[in-house]
């Protein structure tokens, strides 16, 4: 569907709802949350995260949508037409969100590598999961075909078809499908997890706030983790909201996207840490990509019917990863083809090939030999370096930076009256929350996201 001058629109606010969650529900959702809220002492951490997302993350999410909603544009378009000289923060947004992709789009590949591997050979990975995951990397095994090219290709090449097919047609479409799928593979794993025997121990850990395991560092964690989940500081929910009519109330819906991520997540905790407790004990909750790939293969290897469950947990992942990746590259795309010229098929495939080609970097830094031994120090230990750059640039700089320009932009500089106005649509919505938004958009936002960016650059504070 297209709006005015002929501009792509969502076909319906369900559509728009379901597309913002896909991008908001990914890995970070299912692999990056469980872990970190084990470590942030489960309920305390969870209760701290649902405040943050209450205050600083629906506060930032709206700021992004009303300037895409209020320009009708992509991330530079937007500041282009309300303060030029401001362009370049929606430039640093759309060139942080396709790094995110580069790598984020490399270990959706790695899901589908596992998918396939559980739909074709468990026994290999169950043999020895941590030995699988490696392989997959080409640790010791030669060139990884597998794992560096074949899958992440097929899911860079599924990303780029999507975007491709256009908002209402190829974004809001998939969309659609794969967010109720999400949810339903999500509380069929849930139940499974929770009636394992033992897992009761791990539901306790969840749902009990021990605020004494809780540090600070867990807190800016907290702020990390919500900037990362919701999409926020990358423009990304501006281009989204530029794709929604005027005719939609902007203020609820945010209160409904961030209502299913934190659900998503939390659930995710509630799936993932019982079903670990139940079956290896405590000790095997961990972080990061290893977590999914080497935890929670022994997970399923002590389960009834685990390969199945394995199945339905990795076609999980597969979707919310897609969801999320869509975004990312839409993002890039839009800014291509409305200020650049570029239709969408060449912006979509020019992208689909640097991405894949920085994402093969990324993956075989994790692990091959060749391109990992050019980072050996003096020691011979090798470090995958390329990846923990972007990471760091992207997770613990650029992301927190961008959400910090957007609440100054939107707070000081264009305005939070202006802000007010696009909600309202001249008195068409209620906007009853108007003046406590405006007073965490202008001081309460900002000052969490300045704690977020001095601890992680000045005191070196783990966000990830
Ligand atoms: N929100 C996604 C997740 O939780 O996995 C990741 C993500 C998607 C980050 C889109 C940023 C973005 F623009």
């Amino acid at each position: 569907m297209s709006g005015p001058g002929n501009r792509a629109q969502w076909a319906s606010n369900l559509g728009f709802l379901l597309a913002a969650a896909g991008s908001a529900v990914g890995l970070g959702n299912i692999w990056k949350f469980p872990g970190k809220a084990y470590e942030g002492g489960g309920g305390a951490f969870i209760l701290i995260y649902i405040a943050i997302i209450a205050l600083v993350g629906a506060t930032v999410m709206l700021a992004e949508f009303i300037i895409g909603r209020a320009t009708q544009k992509n991330a530079v378009g937007a500041f282009c037409q309300l303060r030029p000289a401001w362009k370049w923060v929606g430039g640093m947004g759309i060139f942080t969100g396709f790094i995110i992709l580069c790598y984020y789009s490399h270990v959706g590949g790695w899901v589908l590598y596992y998918l396939c591997g559980y739909l074709t050979d468990a026994a290999a990975i169950s043999a020895d999961p941590t030995a699988y995951f490696y392989r997959m990397l080409g640790v010791g095994s030669g060139f990884p075909w597998g794992g560096a090219v074949l899958f992440p290709l097929l899911f860079a090449a599924l990303t780029v078809f999507v975007v491709v097919k256009g908002v209402a047609g190829g974004i809001e479409r998939l969309n659609k499908v794969a967010m109720p799928l999400l949810f339903l593979l999500l509380i069929l794993l849930m139940v499974r997890a929770v009636t394992l025997p033992g897992a009761m121990d791990g539901l306790r850990y969840m749902l009990q706030p021990d605020f004494s395991l809780l540090t600070w560092n867990d807190v800016l964690v907290a702020l990390g983790q919500a900037f990362f989940s919701l999409s926020l500081g990358m423009g990304i929910m501006c281009t989204y909201g530029s794709y929604l009519s005027r005719e939609e109330n902007l203020g609820r819906n945010v209160g409904i996207i961030c209502t299913l991520d934190t659900l998503v997540a939390v659930l995710a905790g509630f799936t993932v840490i019982p079903a670990v407790f139940a079956t290896l004990s405590a000790s095997g909750v961990g972080k990061g990509a290893g977590f999914v790939f080497t935890a929670m293969p022994g997970v399923f290897q002590a389960m009834p019917g685990g390969v199945f469950w394995a199945i339905l947990f990795y076609l999980l992942l597969f979707f919310a990863a897609l969801t999320s990746s869509i975004s990312l590259l839409e993002g890039t795309v839009a800014y291509l083809t409305e200020q650049r010229g570029f239709s969408r098929k060449r912006a979509s495939l020019v992208l689909g090939v640097i991405l894949f080609g920085i994402g093969l970097i990324y993956t075989l830094s994790q692990g091959h030999a060749d391109i990992h031994g050019i980072w050996l120090d003096k020691n011979g230990i090798s470090y995958p370096i390329f990846g923990d750059m972007l990471e760091f640039l992207t997770d613990r700089l650029l992301l927190p930076l961008g959400g910090l320009l957007f609440c100054i932009f939107v707070g000081w500089v264009w305005g939070t009256k202006n802000g007010i106005a696009e909600v309202r649509q001249g008195g068409r919505f209620r906007f009853p929350l108007a003046g406590l938004w405006s007073l965490l958009v202008r001081f309460v936002a900002p000052a969490a996201i300045a704690c977020i960016l001095i601890a992680g650059i000045v005191f070196g504070v783990t966000l990830s």
